[in-house]
C-alpha cells in the first residue's frame, strides 16, 4: 500500500511523486466537443455551473479523456459575487457582465447567501464519488482583488479602469470590499472542502495590474488573510495561489508572505529565477504557454522538456493560463503522453 497515491498532493507536501502530476486550468471547456455538446443544449453558462448533473459531467470529461492527476470543479470565480447578491450574467460572445458596485451603500448590501451557490457543493460531492483514487479534486475561488475588479468594473472591457481608480482614490473603500470577499470566500471554500475538495486554488488573474505597496495591500494582504483563515480550520488542505502576471518582486513576495503551499506561475516568468528564488520556498505549478498547446508537436514537447528539466519532479505541470478554445484535444493527449513517458 502506498501512503499517499495522489501525485498532486505529494508535490504540495514537498515529496517526490510516483509520477509527475499534470492538470490544466480550463481543462473542461469549449475546446472539447463533448463540452460544446452540453453547452448547445444548456440554457446558459450559469445554468451549467448551477446544475449538478451538468457540472459533474463537465468536470469529469477531461479526466475520462486524458487521465489528468487533478479534476478542477466546474464553476466560476464570479459565483461569489452572485452569492453576495450581485447581478451576474454571462453573455454569448461577450463574457461576464455584473451590476456595478459603486458606493459604500452598495457594499452594505452585499450579504453572502450560501443557498445561492448550494448546487456547487452538491457537484463537489458527486465528483468526489466518481473520481479515481489517484485523482485530486481541486476546489477554487477567485482572489479578492480579481473578484473585486469584476465587481467594480462590471466587465473586463476597460482593463479595470474603475477598480484601479479605487486603488488610487478610494483605497479604504476597497479595503472594505476585500474584507467582505475574504469572509465570503472563506465560507465558499470551506463548503467545498466539507463536500470533498482536497486541495484549493486561488486565482488572482489580474494581480499583474498592481505593483509595490498596492500589490502588497490588495494582493498579498487579502490572500494572506484568506489563507490564514482556511489554515486555521483545515490545516491539512493545501492551497495553490496564482498571482498571474505579477512582477518578479511580486511573485517573490507572494510565495513568501501569503502562507500558500504552492504557487502557479504564468508563461512570462523567467524560469531560472522561478527555480532559484521561488521554488526554493514552495513547490511550483505551470508554466507552459497555452499557445504551444495549440501548436503541439516538437515546439510543445521541447518546451515541456525544458520545464520538467528546470523544475525537476517536485513540480505540477500546467499552463501559464487557461486552455484556449482553439486547442486541438489531440495535443492535450500528446502532452500528457509526453509527460508520462519522460524519463526523470
Ligand atoms: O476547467 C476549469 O478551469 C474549471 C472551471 C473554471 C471556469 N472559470 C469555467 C469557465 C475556472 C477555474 C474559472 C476561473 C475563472 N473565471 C477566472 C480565473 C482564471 C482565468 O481564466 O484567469 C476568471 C477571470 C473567470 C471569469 C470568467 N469566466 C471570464 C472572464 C469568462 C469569459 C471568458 C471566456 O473564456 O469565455 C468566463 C467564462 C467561463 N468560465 C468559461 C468556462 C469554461 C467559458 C464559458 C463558455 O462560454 O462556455
Amino acid at each position: 500500500m502506498h501512503e499517499n497515491r495522489k501525485a498532486v498532493l505529494d508535490v504540495l507536501q514537498g515529496k517526490v511523486p510516483e509520477r509527475r502530476p499534470v492538470w490544466l486550468m480550463r481543462q473542461a471547456g469549449r475546446y472539447l466537443p463533448e463540452y460544446r455538446a452540453i453547452r448547445t443544449e444548456a440554457e446558459s453558462f450559469l445554468k451549467m455551473c448551477l446544475t449538478p448533473d451538468l457540472a459533474t459531467e463537465i468536470t469529469l470529461q477531461p479526466i475520462r479523456r486524458f487521465d489528468m492527476d487533478a479534476a478542477i470543479l466546474f464553476a466560476d470565480i464570479l459565483l461569489v459575487p452572485m452569492a453576495l447578491g450581485q447581478g451576474l450574467e454571462f453573455r454569448e460572445g461577450e463574457g461576464p457582465v455584473l451590476d456595478k458596485i459603486e458606493t459604500a451603500q452598495d457594499l452594505d448590501q452585499l450579504i453572502y447567501d450560501a443557498e445561492r451557490v448550494a448546487p456547487v457543493f452538491e457537484t463537489v460531492r458527486r465528483v468526489k464519488q466518481a473520481l479515481p483514487d489517484r485523482t485530486t479534486l481541486i476546489g477554487f475561488c477567485g482572489a479578492p482583488w480579481t473578484v473585486a475588479s469584476y465587481m467594480i468594473d462590471g466587465n473586463s472591457k476597460q482593463d479595470f479602469a474603475l477598480a484601479r481608480s479605487w486603488v488610487e482614490h478610494a483605497p479604504e473603500k476597497l479595503d472594505r470590499l476585500m474584507a467582505i470577499l475574504v469572509e465570503a470566500s472563506e465560507s465558499y471554500l470551506s463548503a467545498q472542502i466539507d463536500a470533498g475538495a482536497e486541495c484549493l486554488q486561488i486565482f488572482d488573474s489580474w494581480a499583474g495590474l498592481l505593483t509595490g505597496g498596492d500589490f502588497n495591500r490588495f494582493v498579498i494582504e487579502p490572500t494572506r488573510a484568506l489563507v490564514t483563515r482556511m489554515k486555521a480550520k483545515y490545516p491539512q488542505v493545501p492551497i495553490i495561489g496564482f498571482p498571474r502576471e505579477a512582477s518578479s518582486a511580486g511573485y517573490s513576495a507572494y510565495v513568501r508572505q501569503t502562507g500558500i503551499d504552492g504557487m502557479s506561475i504564468d508563461f512570462n516568468v523567467d524560469v531560472n529565477l522561478a527555480k532559484q528564488d521561488w521554488q526554493s520556498v514552495k513547490p511550483l505549478q505551470g508554466n507552459l504557454d497555452p499557445a504551444l498547446l495549440v501548436e503541439g508537436g516538437a515546439p510543445m514537447r521541447h518546451a515541456l522538456a525544458h520545464i520538467m528539466q528546470t523544475f525537476g519532479p517536485k513540480h505540477i505541470m500546467n499552463l501559464g493560463h487557461g486552455v484556449v478554445p482553439q486547442t486541438p484535444p489531440e495535443h492535450v493527449a500528446e502532452m500528457v503522453k509526453f509527460i508520462r513517458e519522460y524519463a526523470s
